[in-house]
């Protein structure tokens, strides 16, 4: 597998598996263990997800040296502020069975349509992800979902700058201006739903490249985050799709293909924007 460097110098392997919307039990057991498998050394899940101890437990029955694997989790929402969080941060690595997380993101920023302070409140919450790097709980820290400008107001209060941005990037969404702030400041882009959430399957210019690369529209996407220098997290139960998602190796992108898929008219947006969203 391929991988990233983060700015603190720790290797991230290329591609994620996403958990999102895996039931807890015996479906999110048998993903994470299928995905483990066939090659994923990087798992996604988040507290909210409600499947860390089942991720937890395919890992752990996987037999795979924990060092080779690189694991990320989240801090939910209604655990904001220093306290919480690192409370928040410790049943995670409970439920999950672990004694360290490589990868610990802000799941979302407080945002303005809920909170005035949300500024401080998110401030306050890298505080706790600053300390818990410190003590080595966690190898990296990051965000997910900040645009732009909280990111560049996030960025003027941290000691550690975040090693990842994990955001909603998929053909027809691409957050052009928070990728580049991203870029210049040494921030690793993470892409979720990097298909769109299957959204965006069906899209005629995705399917005459897939065709025309005797590849999947999936692959496709995932190799268009690669092209990019973004990380993509596809997620899939299907085992066929679980491995085909780590195949993209057996066709390029031309330069021409990567214009056209850039300029792809807005499709598959989930309708959550962070500066609104009331969760
Ligand atoms: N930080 C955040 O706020 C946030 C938000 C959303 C997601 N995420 C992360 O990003 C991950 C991925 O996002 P996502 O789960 O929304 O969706 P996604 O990976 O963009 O798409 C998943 C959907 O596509 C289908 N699929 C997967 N591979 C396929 C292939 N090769 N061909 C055809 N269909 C395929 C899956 O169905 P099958 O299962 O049937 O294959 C599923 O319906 C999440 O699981 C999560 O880890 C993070």
């Amino acid at each position: 597998m391929k991988s990233f460097k983060l700015n603190n110098g720790i290797d991230i392997p290329a591609i994620g598996f996403g958990t999102w919307q895996i039931p807890e039990g015996e479906e999110a057991y048998q993903a994470v263990t299928e995905a483990l498998k066939v090659g994923y050394t990087h798992i996604d899940t988040a507290a909210i997800y409600g499947n860390e101890k089942s991720v937890g437990r395919a890992i752990k029955d996987s037999g795979i040296a924990r060092d080779t694997l690189f694991i990320t989790t989240k801090l939910w929402n209604t655990e904001r502020g220093y306290d919480k969080t690192i409370a928040a941060f410790e049943k995670s690595l409970t439920d999950l069975g672990l004694a360290y997380i490589d990868l610990y993101l802000i799941h979302w920023p407080a945002n303005e349509s809920q909170f005035e302070n949300w500024a401080t409140i998110n401030a306050e919450t890298w505080k706790a992800l600053e300390y818990l790097y410190q003590q080595g709980k966690v190898k990296a820290i990051g965000v997910s979902n900040f645009p732009k400008d909280y990111l560049a107001k996030l960025l003027e209060t941290v000691t550690i700058v975040p090693a990842v941005n994990q955001i909603e990037f998929h053909p027809g969404y691409l957050q052009q201006e928070t990728v580049d702030l991203c870029k210049s400041n040494g921030i690793l882009v993470q892409a979720w739903s990097p298909l769109g959430s299957g959204r965006i399957l069906q899209d005629e210019t995705l399917i005459a490249l897939a065709e025309q690369k005797d590849t999947s529209v999936g692959q496709i996407c995932i190799k268009f985050a690669l092209s990019q220098g973004i990380l993509p997290l596809p997620k899939s139960t299907n085992p066929l799709n679980i491995k085909r998602n780590l195949t993209v190796d057996n066709f390029d992108l031309t330069e021409e293909d990567i214009q056209t898929i850039s300029e792809l008219p807005t499709m598959g947006f989930s309708g959550s924007d962070p500066k609104k969203v009331a969760f």
